[in-house]
């Protein structure tokens, strides 16, 4: 499959007020359309930066970044974006939340269509019924549900979540993974999703990318084979183990913590 989102020999350094810092440096990352690559590295090592770059927010000082071939150059509005904060508005309701996007970025839409569309991703995610209501009477998870809602609206090229689940109880993320999977399902969309937690990684996307650390380069990829319909007991296979055995290991030498070979 043609890669929709290519990143190539990216270097960055930030120039900061005590000094440059090189944050990339040999930054490589394909995802296939229709792809969800999960990208996991030591805290600090350029994650979000990386995500940056996909939404042309940042340009690298070298390297290629590209969207279906072409060089990005400047901020794309074709992109949808969650982070582990929902940020929703408390003066909106969740449904005008969710419609938020469609103000900023052109739509063929009409008001109507549009709000029915909302509707339908917000009863996706099983928020119906909570339209009318303000962000604060939402839970942690609700509220990002409605913030995964928000990003997808507007039917982006590209959904980024940074750590979107990062700040949920254990029992409250393992439901908005399957959510993911039910949405993943219903809107399919071509996405990264940074976090720390490897056990969401192999869960939810169908590849693994680490991340060495600062400045970061793809240190190892993990190709994550398709079980068809994945469930959590999938987490507790054989299988799953040992790729995250895998990854844990990758981890702990992108922190330095252990040598690149496994010697044994
Ligand atoms: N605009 C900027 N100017 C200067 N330094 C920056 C800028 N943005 C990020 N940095 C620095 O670049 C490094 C990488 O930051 P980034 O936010 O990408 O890390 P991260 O991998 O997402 O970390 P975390 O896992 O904690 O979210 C950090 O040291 C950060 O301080
Ligand atoms: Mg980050």
């Amino acid at each position: 499959m043609e890669d929709l989102i290519h990143i190539s020999a990216v270097r960055h350094t930030f120039r900061t007020a005590s000094g440059p810092l090189p944050v990339l440096d040999g930054l490589e990352l394909s995802v296939p359309e229709g792809g969800f690559v999960a990208v996991v590295g030591p805290s600090g090592c350029g994650k979000s930066t990386l995500t940056r770059l996909v939404a042309g927010l940042l340009i690298p000082d070298e390297g290629d970044v590209s969207v279906h071939g072409a060089k990005i150059v400047g901020p794309r509005s074709n992109v949808g974006m969650a982070f582990q904060n929902p940020v929703l508005l408390e003066w909106r309701t969740i449904l005008q939340n969710v419609l938020l996007p469609l103000e900023i970025v052109p739509t063929k839409l009409t008001k109507a269509e549009a709000e029915a569309r909302a509707r339908k991703l917000l009863a996706l995610v099983g928020l119906d019924g909570f339209e009318d209501k303000r962000p604060s009477e939402l839970s942690g998870g609700m509220k990002q549900r409605a913030s995964l809602c928000r990003a997808l609206i507007h039917q982006p090229e590209v959904l980024i979540l940074d750590e979107p689940f990062g700040a949920l109880d254990a029992f409250t993320r393992e439901d908005l993974w399957q959510i993911m999977h039910r949405v993943k399902a219903e809107e399919p969309f071509t996405g990264i999703l940074i976090t720390h937690d490897l056990r969401e990684s192999i869960f939810l996307a169908d590849q693994v990318v680490v991340l060495s650390g600062r400045p970061a380069k793809t240190q190892f990829v993990l190709d994550v084979p398709d079980v068809g319909v994945r469930t959590l007991d999938h987490l507790y296979s054989p299988e799953a183990a040992e790729m995250l055995n895998i990854l844990r290991h990758q981890i702990e030498v992108a922190q330095g913590r252990a040598p690149a070979q496994v010697t044994s």
